[in-house]
This record gives structure tokens, sequence and C-alpha cells, in this order.
């Protein structure tokens, strides 16, 4: 907690560092997923992936901070996870577009009340009914930063019939360059 701390402060008045690559979000989120499976298995907790439209597992590749995108990850699934019920399900979407590539994590918790929707990007935010859990209030504050160094955007959707959705879209790497490395 204290390193994220360190983090966010470094990266508010200095800019965050990114050392750029072509990255596949399906690999980081699947080795994420991956080191999260003992959480989710204590808590009952299913992580399930989708690719989108496709029924195949897809690449989708961006140029990014491999490193600073598995954070990204981290931060969503454990929130995910450590909010949903016992029997819940976590999904990950994955989804390849145009311009943009797609990352939508959703659960099946109590989702997010309208009113504090603009509040959970912002730094130390942390929903009252958050009281036993121990965390920051800023690893979605963090997570946001990161997500805007890479020229992208995270939001949260309301999820029908319940539970939260937090998504983001990162430029896609052209495909030229994701061919020559
Ligand atoms: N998946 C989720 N479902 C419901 N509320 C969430 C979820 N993820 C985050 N939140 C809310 O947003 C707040 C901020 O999240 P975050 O910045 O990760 O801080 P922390 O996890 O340390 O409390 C949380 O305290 C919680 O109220
Ligand atoms: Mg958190």
């Amino acid at each position: 907690m204290v390193e994220t701390l360190l983090d966010v402060y470094r990266n508010d008045t200095d800019g965050l560092k990114l050392h750029l690559a072509p990255v596949d979000l399906v690999k980081i989120a699947e080795d994420v997923a991956t080191t999260l499976m003992e959480l989710a298995a204590s808590r009952r907790v299913h992580l399930s992936f989708n690719y989108g439209t496709s029924d195949f597992r897809n690449h989708l590749w961006v140029n990014a901070d491999a490193l600073q995108i598995q954070r990204v990850f981290a931060n969503l699934l454990t929130n995910a996870i450590n909010h949903s019920p016992r029997g819940g399900i976590v999904k990950i979407i994955l989804e390849t577009g145009s311009s943009y590539q797609v990352v939508k994590v959703i659960d099946t918790g109590p989702g997010i009340k309208p009113e504090e929707r603009s509040n959970l990007f912002q730094r130390f935010y942390q929903g009252q009914s958050d009281r036993q859990a121990k965390g920051s209030g800023l690893g979605l504050y963090l997570t946001r930063q990161i997500i805007e160094a890479h020229n992208g955007t995270i939001w949260s959707e309301d999820n029908i019939p319940g539970g939260a959705v937090f998504a983001f879209r990162l430029p896609v790497l052209p495909f030229q360059t994701a061919v020559h490395t």
C-alpha cells in the first residue's frame, strides 16, 4: 500500500514513465487471473473469460507498458473478487475494435450507486459500504492514471440486473508494428 501511495505521488508530480512495447491484453489478463486464482477460490468466486463476438481466444495488441497494465488488471479483478458474493462470477470480456481494444470486468456484487460513480476514480475515495475492506482508496485512481497515460479511457457502467462493470479502452497497436516485433 505504501508502494502504491509513492507511485501515485510520483505519477502526479513527474508523470508516469512508460516502457512501451507491443503487449497482448489477453495474455496479461490471463496471467493476472492465474495469480488471483487462490483469492478467488477462497471467496468461492469463479473467473470467466469471454472474447466478445468471437468464440475464439484472440490477441488484443496494444502499445503499452506490460507491468503497468498488469497492475490495472490486478486492481480491477481484486476489486471485483472482493465485492462478489460467494458463488459469484467475475466476467472478463476482451473485445477487439477497429481503433480501440475494449476490456470489461463485470461482477455480481452490490454494484455502484449512481451518486458514487463520479467519485470512484478520485484519490483516496472509498465507498461507505466498504468499512470491513482494508483498501487504500488508491487502486482506481492509480488505474486511471495508468490508462490515461496510455491515451486510454476508463469508466464504470451499470450491470443489468446488478453488480458493477469497470471498463477501459486502449488504442489498437497498428498491425504493421505488431508484425515487425
Ligand atoms: N467491483 C466493485 N463493486 C462495488 N464497488 C466497488 C468495486 N470496485 C471499487 N468499488 C468502490 O470504489 C471504491 C474505490 O476503489 P479502489 O480505488 O480500488 O479503493 P479500495 O479498493 O482500496 O477501497 C471502493 O472503496 C468501493 O467503494
Ligand atoms: Mg481496490
